[in-house]
C-alpha cells in the first residue's frame, strides 16, 4: 500500500493539540474575548509556564515583570498570545517521536523562525493577515512531522539520501516515497478544517509558480522558509533549500535585492524563539 492511500486510510492524521485546536477556533471568532484565551491557559500548567517564560523573555522586551497570564493577555494582546500559545504547544508536543535524523528542537525552530519571518514579510502586503502569515509559516514543514510519526524508516532513508546525495528533500521524496511534506501537510490541514489561503500555502510552498500571484500567504511563505535556511536557523532536513522564485520577489516587492538586503530590512529576532521551546 502506498504512503498516500495509508495515509488516507488512517482514522485521524494528526490530531492537533487540544489546545492548540481550541486556540485555532478563537483566532477565527472575532468574538472572543482574550478572557477565554486565558482561561484556556490556566488549564495547563506547563503551557502557563512557557507563555509567562516567553512573555518575560527578551523577545517582547518588556521591563515590567508579567507574572500571571491575565496580565500577559492584557499587555502583550489577545493575537501575540494566541500565536505563542500555538507555537508552544506544538513544539512542545512529546507524544511526537524521536529521530535523530529528524532533531525536533531544529525542526521547530525552522517552523517557528519560518512563521516569525512571515509574519514580518506579510507587512509588504496589505491584505494579509499576519496570524495566517505566522500559522502557514510555522505550519509549512507540519506534512515532515507525519512522515516521521507514522513511517519514521521510510522518512529516514528519505533524510539521508537527500543528504548524502545534497539534494533536495522534497524530490527524493517523491522518487522514494511517491509523495512528499507538502501533499501530506495539505491532507492535513483539510482535516483540520483551516482556510483555503493557508492550505495553498503549505501545498505549494516549494512551488509557488504553480499558485496565482493574488495567493499572497503562498508568495510569503515560500520566501519566509527560503530566509530561515539562508540564515541557517534552525533544521528543515532538506540540504538544498529552493532558490527564491522571481514572482513571489515581484509579488513581495522585492525585485533586485538579494537575501541579505531583504532579510536586513526585515529586522526579525530569532534568538529568542529559543524561549519557545
Ligand atoms: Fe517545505
Ligand atoms: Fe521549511
Amino acid at each position: 500500500m502506498s504512503i498516500r492511500s495509508k495515509i488516507k486510510s488512517l482514522d485521524k492524521i494528526a490530531p492537533l493539540p487540544t489546545i492548540a485546536q481550541k486556540v485555532l477556533g478563537l483566532a477565527d471568532d472575532f468574538s472572543a474575548s482574550a478572557q477565554k484565551l486565558g482561561e484556556l491557559i490556566k488549564m495547563d500548567q506547563a503551557l502557563t509556564g512557557r507563555i509567562l517564560r516567553v512573555a518575560n523573555s527578551s523577545f517582547f522586551g518588556f521591563s515590567r515583570k508579567i507574572g500571571n497570564v491575565d496580565l500577559a493577555v492584557a499587555i502583550l494582546g489577545f493575537n501575540e498570545v494566541t500565536m505563542i500559545t500555538l507555537a508552544s504547544c506544538l513544539a512542545n508536543d512529546y507524544s511526537i517521536k524521536e529521530n535523530p535524523h529528524f532533531p525536533r528542537r531544529e525542526f521547530w525552530m525552522h517552523s517557528i523562525g519560518t512563521g516569525q519571518i512571515a509574519r514580518k514579510l506579510s507587512d509588504l502586503i496589505p491584505d494579509v493577515y499576519s496570524n495566517n502569515a505566522f500559522v502557514a509559516g510555522l505550519l509549512h514543514d507540519f506534512g515532515k512531522v507525519v512522515l516521521n510519526q507514522f513511517f519514521p524508516d521510510e522518512f529516514s532513508a528519505v533524510l539521508r539520501t537527500a543528504l548524502e546525495q545534497k539534494r533536495s528533500l522534497n524530490q527524493v521524496s517523491k522518487e522514494l516515497l511517491k509523495i512528499d511534506h507538502t501533499e501530506i501537510g495539505q491532507m492535513i490541514i483539510e482535516e483540520w478544517n483551516l482556510p483555503p489561503t493557508l492550505i495553498k500555502a503549505i501545498r505549494f510552498h516549494h512551488d509557488p509558480h504553480e499558485a496565482d500571484e493574488e495567493d499572497y500567504l503562498v508568495h510569503i511563505t515560500h520566501l519566509a522558509n527560503i530566509l530561515c535556511h539562508h540564515v541557517k536557523f534552525g533544521i528543515s532536513g532538506n540540504p538544498l533549500p529552493d532558490k527564491p522564485c522571481a514572482i513571489s520577489i515581484d509579488v513581495l516587492g522585492l525585485k533586485d535585492k538579494d537575501l541579505d538586503e531583504i532579510w536586513s530590512e526585515l529586522n526579525v529576532d530569532l534568538e529568542s524563539i529559543k524561549t519557545f521551546l
